[in-house]
């Protein structure tokens, strides 16, 4: 673990999964702090990736904390499966939670932290009065359901408000965003506040290999920090 003040999440969803363990161990091995995984149900997003199975192969590849980003309709009904899988991190969508507040709390209470996430049109507002409870806020900064699409400016006024409403409640949750992060996006995301950068495209198909890919994200988000 890093004592950096950034946290870089490599997403699976753009590894080779052929050899899965391999390369979540190169990201580990580079410094990465999170292994970001992504489940999707063909309902909630048009796309279906993985579930649990998939969250427990990784917990057996590394040490790593796992962020598990479930793109998935009711998701309570999976705490126990994605608890029992390892994961450390489960992240649910504030669009598909009528009852985020009780989702939120089962999670914690299964002994997992709890993280939201919010969809680019999704206002701050539908997480306000969970955020205090929250480990964990991501805000999309692409519409869920594949890799490699491009980062969506509207990303970054919303981690601004975002920091700010963080900070004026004094919660503590991790802000993160997810979409399209790359050496290019990473610094204005950083800046406008993200301190855990998912990177999926940008880390696994990398032409300098994996862990320079870990590295010099790490590196151009700290230097947009440093620069504020
Ligand atoms: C997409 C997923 C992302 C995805 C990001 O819905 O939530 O985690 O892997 O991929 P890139 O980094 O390629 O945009
Ligand atoms: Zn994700």
């Amino acid at each position: 673990m890093s004592d950096s003040p950034v946290k870089i999440a490599p997403s699976i969803l753009a590894a080779d999964f052929a050899c899965l363990g391999e390369q979540v161990r190169a990201c580990q091995a580079a410094g990465a702090d999170y292994i970001h995984i992504d489940p999707m149900d063909g309902h909630f997003v048009p796309n279906i990736t993985f579930g649990p199975q998939i969250v427990e192969a990784v917990r057996r590849s590394c040490d790593l904390p796992l962020d598990v980003h479930c793109m998935i309709e009711a998701p309570e009904r999976q705490i126990a499966a994605f608890r029992d899988a390892g994961a450390t991190i489960m992240t649910v969508h504030a669009e598909a939670c009528p009852h985020l507040h009780r989702v939120v709390h089962t999670i914690k209470s299964a002994g997992m932290r709890a993280g939201v996430a919010i969809n680019p049109a999704t206002p701050l507002d539908m997480v306000r009065w969970v955020l205090p409870d929250l480990d964990l806020l991501l805000v999309m900064s692409i519409n869920p359901g594949w890799g490699g699409q491009k980062f969506l400016p509207l990303a970054l006024a919303k981690l601004r408000e975002a920091r700010a409403l963080l900070d004026e409640l004094g919660a503590t949750a991790e802000l993160e965003v997810d979409g399209g992060i790359d050496l290019e996006t990473i610094g204005p995301a950083t800046a406008a506040g993200a301190r855990v950068l998912v990177a999926g495209t940008a880390v696994f198909h990398a032409d300098a290999g994996i862990g320079t890919a870990v590295k010099e994200l790490r590196a151009a988000a700290e230097r947009a920090l440093a620069l504020r």
